[in-house]
């Protein structure tokens, strides 16, 4: 078990990366590391030599009212995390390291980035892909992976390496869960006792989604059954059950068929959970019909 060596720097970013190490892979996250993030790892030490981690709170991402000063942070139990699971070098700058100066020309999701997990946090994905372009440029990786726990930002994030033209190849890791079936996330640790036996239902209404597509459900159908299954559930507030185009994350249309993403937000307390699962919509098998 190698432990990874940290460097806090651009400039110690940029020494540590000058010789060359083969195909390198970057993961980035912003700390509190689970089993989520270290999937994500173990699946870039898989396709690479080199496997750089970066470990950043990224305010430009954050909201006014929103958890950036209170966001987990243990940078000696990420490293420790990390070294089981095979990175070679953690790239953990300041804010000031990473914003020199306030940033004036920025990174725009588009129509993209102000639906869904944008509608109710404007701005946020124009600040996810400023940070991640620039570590990107900092980084320089031949692949870079993403979980599909956040499928929108993957989607916003695939959508500006096709746009931009950057030199990079964007792979996507599926959602990894506790025992209880709860997706695993930093903002977990928000939760008490109570709260965290109601968070389950998020991962029941995907269930119930799921179960809906398999019977041939429409897409209204398939949204309901999700949120009838939110509903019966106190204490948590729905913000939003879509289903829509993977890519563009726009809504699909009633008689839609094919793969669609279903997402989910909700509240849990005062904490926002999110969720969701690929359906295939029309999906029935039709050899018991009209028999
Ligand atoms: P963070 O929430 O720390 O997540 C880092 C990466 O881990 C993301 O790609 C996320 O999708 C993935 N991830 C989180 N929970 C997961 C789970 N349960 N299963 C699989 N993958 C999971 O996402 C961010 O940080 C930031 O927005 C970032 C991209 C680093 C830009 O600041």
């Amino acid at each position: 078990m190698t432990v990874p060596r940290v460097v806090r720097t651009r400039a110690e970013l940029a020494e540590a990366l000058a010789a060359p190490a083969g195909r390198r892979a970057v993961v980035m996250t912003m700390g509190a590391l689970h089993e989520g993030h270290l999937s994500l790892v173990r699946r870039a030490r898989e396709l690479a030599e080199q496997v750089v981690v970066t470990i950043f709170v990224n305010p430009l991402q954050f909201g006014a009212g929103e958890d950036l000063d209170r966001y987990p942070r243990d940078l000696e139990g990420d490293v420790r995390r990390l070294a089981g699971a095979g990175a070679d070098l953690v790239f953990a700058p300041d804010v000031t390291e990473v914003y020199p100066q306030e940033p004036v020309v920025t990174v725009h999701a588009g129509a993209m980035g102000r639906v869904l997990e944008g509608a109710v946090r404007p701005g946020h994905f124009d600040g996810v892909l400023t940070v991640v372009l620039k570590l990107m440029h900092l980084v320089r990786p031949d692949v870079a992976l993403f979980g599909q726990k956040d499928a929108q930002q993957l989607a916003v994030i695939r959508r500006m390496v096709r746009d931009l033209d950057v030199p990079v190849e964007v792979v996507a890791g599926p959602i990894v869960r506790d025992t209880d079936g709860v997706a695993l996330s930093s903002r977990n640790a928000y939760l008490d006792g109570e709260q965290r036996a109601r968070a389950r239902v998020l991962y029941r209404a995907v269930l119930a989604a799921e179960a809906a597509a398999a019977r041939g459900a429409t897409a209204a159908e398939v949204r309901g059954a999700a949120q009838e299954v939110l509903a019966a559930e106190a204490g948590v507030s729905t913000d939003y059950v879509a289903l829509v185009d993977p890519e563009t994350m726009t809504d699909v249309t009633d008689d839609a068929t094919g793969p669609a993403l279903l997402a989910l937000a909700a509240r849990v307390g005062t904490t926002r959970l999110i969720d969701n699962t690929m359906v295939t919509l029309g999906a029935r098998e039709h050899g018991e019909e009209g028999r």
